[in-house]
């Protein structure tokens, strides 16, 4: 029998940067988000006693080092939760090509933490499953709840975890992402939390955030999108000035990347109202209304270090498919 869960890869209005507990991954602060309906993993889960060891595919093919190390030291975790005593047959699938420059450890770490609980037969409340993924990769937690999710920071394992602010159909919100760099990055996000206290902006950063949070939190609910965006930009360049004077710096952006912001600039500056916000990559995410898109996509489309346009609404949250 197989277990298979869906869920979405997500992109944070206020970001997870730096962690107080390493090893549980407990974040600096609180974060918020919206789930992205065309971004997604789907995992399926196989517990066989005749299966000799824990095998992973991604994307069809079969892998033993690298990422595969971070999911069977997460699968350990459910089975040992579970007393599973059999092995596992992994299958893993991204609906975004992985050269897109999109991370899929929040969509991957959710699905598989819903497909191989169900499987080892745990019973988990939305808010269990959160706290696993959590374990897996920070952002993970928030693919699990649906729509616009915020992620609370909390003092514990069991406190830190995501819920959903509001569903999908709450806000037509687009999310076009400008692809600008393909490929893997050079720093994964787990090295980058873990130098984030050397930058010297970084407490002054972590003072702001949760005032950050609320204001963006009545955003959200009054709907004011001028309001809304005008933090998500700001945080997303306060974010990056910390990963930019760290220690080493960590420069995530290329030349396509500012030339993306600039173009949001200018959209703005001529009346359609459309906001940047970049996660640890080059490729530029930008929040829009649905009156807008299309007119958007038109103008990223003409960027000329543009190689393709993701185009995402506000996506559901995990869940198990048949
Ligand atoms: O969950 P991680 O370790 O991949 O960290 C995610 C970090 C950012 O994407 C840069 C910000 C965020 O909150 O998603």
């Amino acid at each position: 029998m197989k277990t298979i869960a869906w869920a979405p890869s997500n992109i944070a209005f206020i970001k997870y940067w730096g962690k107080y507990n390493e090893k549980l991954r407990l974040p600096a602060n609180s974060s918020i988000s919206m789930n992205l309906s065309e971004a997604y993993t789907i995992t399926s889960v196989e517990f066989n006693e005749r299966f000799e060891k824990d095998v992973f595919l991604l994307n069809g093919k079969q892998i033993e080092d690298g990422e595969a190390l971070r999911v069977f030291e997460h699968l350990k975790m459910i089975k040992e939760l579970s007393k599973m005593k059999n092995h596992a047959r992994i299958e893993s699938k991204n609906n975004f090509p992985k050269a897109s420059g999109i991370a899929s450890s929040a969509s991957g770490f959710a699905a598989l933490t819903l497909a191989a609980s169900k499987a080892s037969g745990l019973e988990l409340s939305e808010k269990e499953l959160s706290i696993l993924s959590r374990l897996g990769s920070g952002s993970a937690c928030r693919s699990i709840p649906e729509g616009f999710v915020e992620w609370k920071k909390g003092k514990t394992n069991t406190d830190s975890y995501a819920f959903s602010l509001f569903p999908p159909d709450y806000w037509e919100l687009y999310d076009l992402i400008a692809v600008v760099g393909e490929g893997n990055k050079k720093i994964s996000s787990t090295e980058g939390h873990a130098k984030a206290e050397s930058s010297p902006f970084y407490k002054t950063r972590i003072k702001g955030m949760e005032r950050k949070v609320s204001e963006i939190k009545k955003a959200l609910s009054k709907k004011d999108f001028t309001h809304l965006g005008e933090i998500v930009e700001e945080e997303a360049v306060n974010m990056h000035s910390v990963m930019m004077t760290s220690v080493p710096p960590l420069f995530y952006w290329l030349p396509g990347t500012l030339s993306v912001m600039t173009q949001v600039l200018d959209l703005r500056k001529n009346g359609t109202e459309c906001y940047f916000t970049i996660d640890a990559g080059p490729n530029v995410h930008v929040i829009c209304q649905k009156s807008d898109f299309q007119l958007i996509k038109k103008k990223l489309s003409g960027v000329g270090e543009v190689k393709r346009i993701l185009v995402n609404k506000v996506g559901k949250g995990a869940h198990l498919v048949e």
